[in-house]
């Protein structure tokens, strides 16, 4: 049974109140080919692990046969090429300089590589984060501390929201980096990176974006960004599953950090087995550590290849029809947003703050309605590039009557 038929009978009419009439030439659906997995549940989960292409079990099943049948000439054959030809990719969708990405396995480890090639001697020993940014980035800023780092953290005003003004407000001569979300994982808040970008520049601080929930649903442009690094990964938007993170640096900066956090394929000829003093890389390699990650990096390609093929603008501007189509939805069924309701201020992904929202979130993954939730505002639902207007209807309606359930 397709999703659209499961519990059709309930489902709003597509042109219900509240909801604006469907697109009826959704050039996007073509890609939907390529995720069959999609046809099997409700995917509204893209902000936490995007759908699996259907090209990962043919890329994963090469890599085990060219392990199998060349063994160690795997490496020279075709393996040493894959990150370059995956980093390539997170270029072409970042719009960055040809070799000014290198991959890691998680976003955490791409900012850990940056951070420790970062210079915080006093008086420039300020790092500017806010309230909102991921746990993980947090933990690390707060393991930087530890070490002498000054971490200051933007608070958040009213509902979660973080004002580009108080980030702004907060850098000064004393800042060495600012380290930043450019959509909030909790609210998809969308942040205006320039201007924060623009006064890091002016204060002689570096910027780290990290663009986890940006990319692959958001438009992002390192270079008319203006920011120096930039981290995101492959689990949500991308489609790539885990095991690979991209790290942007500015090709003029990366010349200039040494991180400490490395490894021997950091060096500029690893091979040589040369016991030091460490020579990094000239390339993006100078961010690498150990042996790198090829099986997650070739799981991550396919869908890294068709965000590049399809392009930022279109997935946009479909995400912002849909989540304006479930934003209609929550207006009708009374429902207060967790995620900002103006198009410019808001990421991928809605969040409706309903009663008994991890009750209903559990009911809902056990009928096959991929969503999640998390304290403070409510269940988080995503559209992707991949998702039918009739297939916005029906989650929500199923929401709806889940919440009903909950609450008798
Ligand atoms: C904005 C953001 N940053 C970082 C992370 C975690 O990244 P990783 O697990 O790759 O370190 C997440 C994951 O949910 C996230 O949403």
């Amino acid at each position: 049974m397709s999703p659209a038929d499961r519990g059709a009978g309930a489902s709003p009419a597509v042109t219900g109140p509240g909801a604006a009439a469907p697109a009826s030439d959704d050039a996007l659906l073509e890609w939907r080919r390529e995720f069959p997995t999609v046809e099997a549940t409700l995917h509204f989960i893209s902000h936490s692990l995007g759908a699996m292409p259907r090209g990962v079990e043919e890329s994963l099943r090469q890599y085990a046969q060219t392990w199998k049948a060349r063994g160690i000439r795997a490496w020279d054959e075709s393996w040493m090429a894959v990150p370059a030809e995956v980093a390539g990719l997170a270029e072409r969708i970042l719009g960055a300089e040809a070799g000014s990405v290198s991959l890691h396995a998680n976003v955490t480890l791409a900012q850990a590589s940056a951070l420790s090639g970062v210079d915080f001697t006093p008086p420039r020993n300020r790092l500017v984060c806010t309230a909102e940014d991921f746990p993980s980035v947090l933990y690390l800023y707060e393991g930087l501390a530890r070490r002498g780092v000054e971490v200051v953290r933007v608070p958040a005003r009213e509902g979660r929201r973080i004002e580009e003004a108080d980030v702004v407000a907060a850098i000064d001569g004393r800042t060495a980096v600012v380290a930043l979300s450019q959509v909030l994982f909790r609210t998809s808040q969308l942040l205006d990176v320039v201007p924060i970008a623009r006064r890091a520049r002016e204060a002689g601080a570096l910027t780290l974006i990290d663009a986890y929930q940006s990319v692959g649903t958001v438009p992002v442009d390192v270079r008319a960004l203006g920011v120096d690094m930039l981290s995101g990964g492959s689990i949500k938007w991308m489609c790539g599953g885990p095991g690979t993170a991209y790290l942007y640096v500015n090709p003029a900066l990366a010349a200039r950090l040494e991180p400490a956090l490395t490894g021997w394929f950091a060096h500029e000829r690893p091979f040589d087995f040369d016991s030091g003093p460490m020579r990094w890389d000239p390339g993006p390699r100078r961010f690498w550590g150990g042996t790198p990650s090829i099986p997650s990096y070739l799981a991550a390609r396919p869908g890294y290849e068709i965000i590049a093929g399809i392009g930022a603008a279109a997935i946009r501007a479909k995400s912002l029809r849909l989540t304006e189509r479930m934003i209609g939805w929550a207006d009708e069924f009374g429902w207060r947003l967790g995620s900002p309701r103006e198009p410019a201020r808001r990421g991928g992904t809605v969040c409706v703050d309903v009663p008994n929202a991890e009750r209903v979130c559990q009911a809902l993954l056990a009928a096959d309605v991929l969503l999640d939730h998390r304290p403070g505002v409510g269940l988080r639902l995503a559209p992707h590039f991949y998702t039918r207007d009739d297939e916005v209807d029906l989650a929500m309606r199923r929401v709806r009557e889940e919440v009903a359930r909950a609450a008798g």
